[in-house]
């Protein structure tokens, strides 16, 4: 049987319980491709899975994968997929519910894939679609962003944050950015035109706005009240330490009609990666590449967005 090495862990915990071991290589259903996979990259939300925080969801069975995004090229086309070709650099994520992109192949459906931005490397690829897809859902689809208006990211400087400043110039509007306190110029050059601490700032020192986005889950109803009228705010994760409350104001907020905060789970497909390739290809969106790990250091890059205080992306390459 052939095999392959896999990122894996054997109970949830620390990052100290992933390691480098071996799985076999997944066989190619007819509707599928095997992807090659050169690297992916490490999201906030797979702290939380490695942790235990969302067992409910992840159940247990070991050992647990992960990884969801992956860059790479097609090794091999099931028999009745049409329009890819082996060889072809793709950028992707794995089906819903479904991990482990840390691995040398994964196997996914066509539409789950597009190619990769010809003008950049796959750990610099790899840097954008998981941050690319959630904020082009965010604030064209359900924030509907328009030229001139007034912006608010949160969690600017993140894997999803900092793809959020670079598209929210890119649609033309003026973006505030709130960032930990490090990283403050960095934000400015994804080009934020006004950047505050989020240690240090609270809500009301921060005026109104047209859209604001929120990848940090917390207070939730303070950051709504800076709506101005005709206001959209787009949450895309709750509060961990407190699940239940967060939750539950989400879900309540639907009562505020037009000014509800729009929650949701992503699950990007061809069209949207297809998208994002043309953004990053016309150099309006650029790579945000924090540090690069091998897949034997996976452990360390799970540490290192535990600390806090990331420009982007860590980056896993599988070489
Ligand atoms: N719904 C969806 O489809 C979807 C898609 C992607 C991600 N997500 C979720 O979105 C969240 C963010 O993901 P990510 O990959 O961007 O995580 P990340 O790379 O870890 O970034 C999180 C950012 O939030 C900042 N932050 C923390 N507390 C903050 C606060 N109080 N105010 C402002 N900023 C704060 C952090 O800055 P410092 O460390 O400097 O404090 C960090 O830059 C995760 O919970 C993830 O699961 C959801």
């Amino acid at each position: 049987m052939n095999e392959m090495r896999a990122a894996l862990y054997d109970r949830y915990g620390p990052p100290e319980v992933l390691y480098e071991g071996r799985v076999p290589v997944p066989d190619v259903n007819p509707g599928e491709v095997l992807v090659r996979v050169r690297a992916i990259s490490v999201n906030g939300g797979e702290l939380a899975g490695r942790a235990g925080k969302v067992r409910l969801v992840t159940g247990r069975r070991f050992p647990q994968r992960t990884g969801i995004d992956f860059v790479g090229e097609i090794a091999e086309v099931g028999a009745s997929v049409t329009g890819v070709r082996e060889g072809e650099r793709v950028w992707g994520v794995l089906g819903r519910m479904t991990s482990g992109s840390a691995a040398e192949y994964v196997t996914v459906r066509p539409r789950q894939i597009a190619p990769a931005p010809g003008n950049l490397t796959p750990v610099e690829a790899i840097s954008l679609p998981a941050g690319g897809t959630t904020s082009i859902t965010a604030l064209r689809d359900k924030a509907r962003l328009r030229p001139g208006e007034r912006l608010l990211v949160r969690g600017a400087s993140g894997g999803v944050g900092s793809v959020a400043v670079q598209l929210g110039k890119a649609f033309g509007a003026h973006v505030t950015a709130l960032a930990g306190p490090n990283n403050l110029d960095f934000v400015r050059g994804l080009g934020a035109d006004e950047v505050f601490d989020h240690r240090t700032t609270g809500p009301s020192e921060l005026g109104s706005f047209d859209v604001i986005m929120d990848t940090a889950g917390t207070e939730h109803p303070a950051f709504r009240r800076l709506l101005a009228p005709g206001g959209r705010m787009v949450a895309i994760a709750f509060d961990m330490a407190n699940p239940l409350p967060s939750i539950a104001y989400l879900l309540a907020s639907a009562l505020h009609g037009s000014r509800r905060v729009r929650f949701f789970s992503g699950n990007p497909r061809h069209e949207l990666f297809a998208e994002l390739t043309r953004y990053a290809e016309n150099g309006d969106v650029r790579p945000v590449v924090d540090t690069v790990h091998p897949l034997a250091s996976i452990a360390a890059a799970h540490r290192a967005l535990e600390a806090g205080g990331v420009r982007g992306k860590h980056i896993i390459e599988i070489a």
